[in-house]
């Protein structure tokens, strides 16, 4: 039977047109040579050559899916963001992902993770960018670039090398906090739908009266914590490469949909200028004791995309994206992400990424931009330039929240962070150690160090790693020598 017999929709070209065959090229004689005319060959073959776009130069292999947002507390005393008022829901876009890895990586290498969320409002989309972890490797974006060529492949030989991963971190001593917590358990989560996810930098929240809060969100999995072993992990990636792809499609096509609940910390803001550590510095987390946890809501995912490259692939994060009632904060890392993520989209999928449809608004645009590759938005503005007489849209200065914003002045420096009381970068990783951890997990945590040791890094930067986890916690690091040099 041949297909043109069967039930089924004429195949037809992208103009739409029905076509003769997907098995045979046009030829002169059944023993020709193909023919240049055949169109339709040619649009199969020159739009496979285009079907690729440039992966994330990091989180480069991830999972997505769609879901609501609600409210269950309220928080309006600390910001008249829309999406966290009481009783609210709103659909959202969620991304998971390893860093370093490319798009085919196994989902189980040990990695941090990403938390990319994207809330579509009736302010416009307010995009939270985080990842698995409350801290980051480093604390000044102008390292961003280093550290993440320290993880990538090195370019003589296309391999990764944790020669150059230990060499970098042993020179960032800011790097110990998150080293720590990516060498624990957490480093590898079970399934995505087992991690929790971080806003990791500190945000600030601006309420009704213009009062402002620093905030740190915290998304817990409601599935609890659970994680790999190093054993576990390297067996899966030779078996499933795919395993957590797998596990989150699989667990919302059947039903079950994973949920996180989001909690934040939140800091008054006087509190930020001689609080004992810097607030706003990535590398460290706030005590718990010191700022507790308040519920805001729960975020479900319930829908997963039906086509994977439309929704996820071309979905684009950007910290930039903010909603009246949040903004920045002045940690350094924070505001490099600002400028970056809607360039490396320009870039990724073009300048109308925006118009896409896990990226456009839930709300009408009225932006000025115009034309460029692909738009498909017809032009928003009946005058294409500001300000217009032929009822244009117009900008608002009455818009601008002077609150949303901070006193600062100074000489230009080149220095991160004025040193407070607690600012080290040894402490909280040594807390983490000493009395977060339990034996089990402190035990594991001096496998996974040694082992990753022992994997091709050279003598000098050996010995800078060992004394690196010496200064975290001496009896640890001398456990680590111990299985290293097994002196
Ligand atoms: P708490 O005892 O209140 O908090 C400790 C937190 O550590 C837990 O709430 C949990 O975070 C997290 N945790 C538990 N096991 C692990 C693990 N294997 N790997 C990584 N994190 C784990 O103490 P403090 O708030 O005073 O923090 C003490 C230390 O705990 C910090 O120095 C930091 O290293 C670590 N930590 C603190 C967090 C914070 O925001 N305060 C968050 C995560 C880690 P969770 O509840 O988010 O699951
Ligand atoms: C992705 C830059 C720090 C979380 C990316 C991408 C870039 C980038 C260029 C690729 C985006 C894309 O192609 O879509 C930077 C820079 C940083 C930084 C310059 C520091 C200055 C961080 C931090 C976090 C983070 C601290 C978490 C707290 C993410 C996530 C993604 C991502 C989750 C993937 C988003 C997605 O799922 O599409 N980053 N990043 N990044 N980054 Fe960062």
């Amino acid at each position: 039977m041949t297909s043109t017999a069967r039930d089924v929709p004429p195949t037809t070209n992208n103009a739409g047109v029905p076509v003769e065959s997907d098995e045979h090229s046009l030829t002169v004689g059944r023993d020709g040579p193909i023919l240049l005319h055949d169109h339709y060959l040619i649009e199969k073959m020159a739009q496979f050559n285009r079907e690729r776009v440039p992966e994330r130069v990091v989180h480069a292999k991830g999972s997505g899916a769609y879901g609501t947002f609600e409210v269950t507390n309220d928080v309006s005393q600390f910001t008249k963001a829309i999406v966290f008022q009481p009783g609210k829901r709103t659909e959202m876009l969620a991304r998971f992902s390893t860093v370093a890895g490319e798009q085919g990586s196994p989902d189980t290498w040990r990695d941090p993770r990403g938390f990319a969320l994207k809330f579509y409002t009736e302010a416009g989309n307010y995009d939270l960018v985080g990842n698995n972890t409350p801290v980051f490797f480093v604390r000044d974006t102008i390292k961003f670039q280093d550290f993440i060529r320290s993880q990538k492949r090195r370019p003589d030989n296309g391999l990764r090398d944790n020669d150059m991963q230990w060499d970098f971190w042993t020179l960032s001593p800011e790097s110990a906090h998150m080293v720590t917590w990516l060498m624990g358990d957490r480093g590898i989560p079970k399934t995505y739908r087992n991690m929790n996810g971080y806003g990791s930098h500190t945000y600030m929240w601006i309420n009704e009266g213009g009062q402002r809060f620093w905030i740190k969100y915290h998304f817990k999995t409601d599935q609890g914590i659970d994680f790999l072993t190093q054993e576990e992990a390297d067996r899966l990636a030779g078996s499933d490469a795919d395993v957590h792809r797998r596990d989150l499609y699989e667990a919302i096509e059947r039903g079950d949909h994973p949920s996180w609940t989001l909690y934040v910390q939140v800091m008054p803001f006087e509190d930020a200028a001689d609080y004992r550590f810097n607030p706003f510095d990535l590398t460290k987390v706030w005590p718990h004791g010191d700022y507790p946890l308040i519920e805001v809501g729960r975020m479900t995912l319930n829908k997963n995309p039906d086509d994977y490259f439309i929704h996820i692939e071309q979905a684009a994060f950007e910290p930039s994206n903010l909603i009246p009632g949040v903004s920045v904060s002045p940690d350094k890392m924070l505001l490099g992400r600002i400028f970056s993520y809607p360039d490396t989209h320009r870039y990724r999928i073009g300048p109308n990424y925006t118009q896409l449809p896990p990226n456009r608004p839930h709300v009408p645009v009225h932006s000025y931009a115009k034309d460029g590759p692909m738009p498909f938005d017809p032009s928003r503005a009946g005058r294409p330039y500001a300000p217009n007489s032929y009822g244009g849209p117009a900008a608002g200065p009455e818009r601008f929240d002077p609150s949303a914003g901070w006193e600062t002045a100074g000489d230009m420096v080149r220095n991160a962070y004025t040193l407070r009381r607690d600012d080290d970068d040894w402490g909280q990783p040594g807390t983490m150690v000493r009395e977060v951890l339990d034996d089990a997990a402190r035990d594991r945590l001096v496998g996974n160090v040694s082992g990753h040791l022992l994997n091709g890094v050279s003598r000098p930067v050996l010995d800078r790693a060992l004394q690196y986890w010496r200064n975290i916690d001496k009896n640890l690091g001398d456990r680590i020598a111990k299985k290293v040099d097994g002196g």
